[in-house]
């Protein structure tokens, strides 16, 4: 079966929490696409060419501690306005977006550019307030000591460069639902996104048994 899910939102919204809990739901495999213009950005702050870095990405290595840290966000964020490179990181989640056995993508772009046709589409959003308190309290949990001031002045660095770049900028598609997670627990915001991923799997059920399929 084919099915993507593709979920987009600004920084820190809790795309990650949800796409993890519809991966493990429906056993479709996950890929959290900020990871590879993370890991480029870590060879970018290391020196190399960023779009060089992105051609030779290799998208197993993506389990590095290095990748969460607040520098590496930034330049994620910097580079990631290249179409050049944007271009070299097309293929790979493309592919993993139409992978036999059904695929979640959480990202900026996958219900815009990766993946148009998804068949599920979210946009998860919160108060970049919301959100920069999450983001602060992981950071010091994962021991990265750094101000609720400091994050919250990150979180709307970032959201307003992914929002305003040329190439594939930061925006809900128009047939996306908007889950604003600001006043939910995990357990809503995963409740409501999971609601529309069921239905989305019935729609698609559906469809495939008109056609006979
Ligand atoms: O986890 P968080 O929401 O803080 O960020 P992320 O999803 O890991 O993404 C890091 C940066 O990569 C973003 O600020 C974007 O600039 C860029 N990105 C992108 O341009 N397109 C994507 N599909 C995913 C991330």
């Amino acid at each position: 079966m084919i099915f993507t899910v593709a979920i987009d939102g600004p920084a820190a919204a809790g795309k990650g929490t949800i796409a993890r809990a519809i991966a493990a739901e429906t056993g479709f495999a996950h890929l959290d696409t900020g990871l590879l213009y993370r890991a480029v950005a870590l060879r970018s702050l290391a020196g190399e060419d960023p779009v060089t870095a992105a051609r030779g990405l290799d998208p197993v290595a993506l389990d590095d501690p290095r990748l969460r840290r607040p520098e590496v966000s930034q330049e994620a964020s910097r580079i990631s306005a290249i179409p050049a490179l944007r271009e070299a990181l097309f293929a790979v989640q493309r592919g993993f977006a139409r992978r036999e056995g059904g695929a979640v993508m959480d990202g900026r772009d996958i219900g815009t550019v990766i993946c148009p046709e998804a068949e599920a589409k979210l946009f998860v959003t919160a108060s970049p307030e919301a959100r920069a308190r999450r983001r602060w309290e992981e950071l010091r949990a994962a021991g990265l000591g750094t101000s609720y001031e400091a994050t919250l002045e990150e979180v709307r660095a970032r959201d307003a460069r992914d929002a305003a770049r040329a190439v594939a900028p930061m925006r809900p598609a128009p047939d996306a639902v908007v889950i604003d997670t600001s006043d939910l627990t995990v357990a809503e915001a995963v409740a409501a996104a999971l609601a529309v991923v069921r239905d989305r799997l019935v729609a698609a059920e559906g469809s495939r048994r008109r056609q006979g399929a």
